[in-house]
């Protein structure tokens, strides 16, 4: 059968194609990602949540759902839509905890970690790479958002591994006595120090032989140069951006980059509007892009990974609003000619690299030294904390008594008896 000719046909059908192209298009790599991120679940590398369980309920989980809390940008369900198999909570505690009892509220932010991953089926705690990788749920890690946390104790660093404490980010927008923030004028915490000190390097140090991973985001120019030099093991920065693109303080400049390169450490992208986007007025998925094709140009996708901040900061890209939302990055990304195995990279395979790694160092440091150096004393601005250093302990006499007393009662027993031999 011959078709008559129709211009007019011919033009309605071109211009049903090229909208509809376009229209599959974009629909087929929406669908690709998703299936992708099925198939390759997300490590997120940060996440303020339980900081929000401490504002709201004062870590009392009885008092809310999980599931479908709604004031947060997290919860299971949002987890689950989307596609999150890990992730880093932060345990952070304020700055302005430093030199107080920033101790006692890291250890109550580990403790409703804990019973958050414990009472939720959805959830599960792990402490190892391997433990991701066997999770069929959504694995818990924890990470430590600010030196302060370990109050200048090696000590109380390993706790926290015993606890199940997986990275430190060595400042958050506080100086610690070891350690320089990027944020300046915040605090006024330690203003001389820079970079880290001899007990800052102990802590690194530490740090590889306990198989923790060092994170680097927040930390000041210097540290980081220091820390990568010093470390045994890939670092990473749990969430940060690229300098170049947004000249935020936050933001890692290009020779830390390929400085990370070279540690075959990992930059996990961060979606805070403000330090993505410097002020401009529309921030918005392409925004956050620009800095994935940008790190990528300097770095390689090797050394690339997400970390959100949901619930750390207020304003995220629009299309980006909560932890359902990470399948729009993939497309986008899908669309400026990323490739399904640098995306799988992005998405798991680099953290758990790097993770892997940071645990062969843990393996073969067998030899080496439990870290037993103290921060002078002097270093520490702290009045609450003892110092024990040649304390000298009272001997204490057989009959309980300390020697102060001893001499006390031997004096009342004596001086009456003295009076009355010699009295009168
Ligand atoms: C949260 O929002 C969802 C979807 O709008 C709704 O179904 C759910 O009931 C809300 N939950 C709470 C605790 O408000
Ligand atoms: C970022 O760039 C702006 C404009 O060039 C400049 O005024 C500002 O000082 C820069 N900020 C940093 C942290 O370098
Ligand atoms: C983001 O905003 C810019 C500037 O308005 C716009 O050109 C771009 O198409 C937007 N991108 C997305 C993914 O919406
Ligand atoms: C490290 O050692 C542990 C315990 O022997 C082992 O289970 C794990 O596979 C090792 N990890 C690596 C990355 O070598
Ligand atoms: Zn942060």
């Amino acid at each position: 059968m011959e078709m008559k000719r129709n211009p007019t046909k011919l033009l309605l059908w071109l211009m049903f194609l090229s909208d509809s192209v376009p229209f599959t298009y974009e629909k087929s790599m929406r669908e690709q990602a998703i299936k992708l991120m099925q198939d390759t679940r997300l490590i997120d590398g940060h996440n303020d949540f339980v900081l929000r369980l401490r504002i709201f309920y004062q870590n009392r989980l009885s008092k809310v759902n999980l599931r479908e809390i709604n004031k947060t940008h997290t919860n299971l369900a949002k987890l689950e839509a989307g596609y999150v198999g890990a992730q880093f909570w932060s345990v952070y505690v304020l700055c302005s905890a430093q030199n107080k009892d920033a101790v006692r509220l890291t250890l109550e932010q580990i403790d409703v970690v804990k019973r958050m991953c414990n009472s939720y089926e959805e959830l599960e705690l792990v402490t190892t790479s391997q433990g991701i990788s066997d999770s069929k749920k959504i694995a818990c890690l924890i990470g430590i958002e600010g030196g302060h946390s370990i109050d200048s104790s090696l000590a109380t660093l390993r706790m926290y591994y015993d606890l199940g404490v997986r990275y430190m980010t060595l400042t958050h927008s506080c100086n610690t006595p070891w350690s320089e923030s990027s944020s300046k004028g915040i605090h006024n915490f330690y203003p001389s120090v820079t970079g880290l000190t001899a007990f800052g390097q102990e802590v690194v140090k530490e740090m590889n032989r306990l198989g923790m991973l060092i994170d680097l985001s927040h930390t000041s120019y210097s540290t980081a140069k220091d820390a990568l030099h010093i470390s045994k093991a890939p670092v990473i920065f749990s969430h940060s951006a690229a300098f170049s693109v947004c000249n935020h303080s936050r933001n890692v400049p290009d020779d830390i980059l390929q400085q990370l390169k070279r540690n075959r450490g990992i930059i996990m992208v961060t979606f805070n509007a403000d330090v993505l986007a410097c002020g401009r007025e529309v921030v918005n998925i392409s925004t956050l892009a620009d800095h994935f094709d940008y790190i990528k140009k300097i770095a390689g996708p090797e050394s690339i990974g997400i970390g959100g901040d949901y619930d750390g900061v207020e304003r995220f890209p629009e299309g980006l609003e909560d932890v359902s939302k990470y399948p729009y990055l993939i497309e986008e990304l899908l669309r400026r000619g990323w490739s399904e195995t640098e995306l799988k990279a992005v998405l798991r395979e680099n953290f758990l690299r790097v993770f892997r790694e940071v645990e062969k160092v843990r393996n073969s440091s067998g030899l080496m030294d439990v870290g037993e150096s103290e921060i002078l004393h002097k270093e520490v601005q702290n009045s609450c904390r003892l110092d024990l250093h040649n304390y000298r302990i009272e001997t204490i006499s057989s009959f309980g008594f300390s020697s102060v007393a001893q001499s006390f009662s031997l004096t009342l027993v004596i001086v009456p008896y003295l009076i009355l031999y010699y009295g009168s």
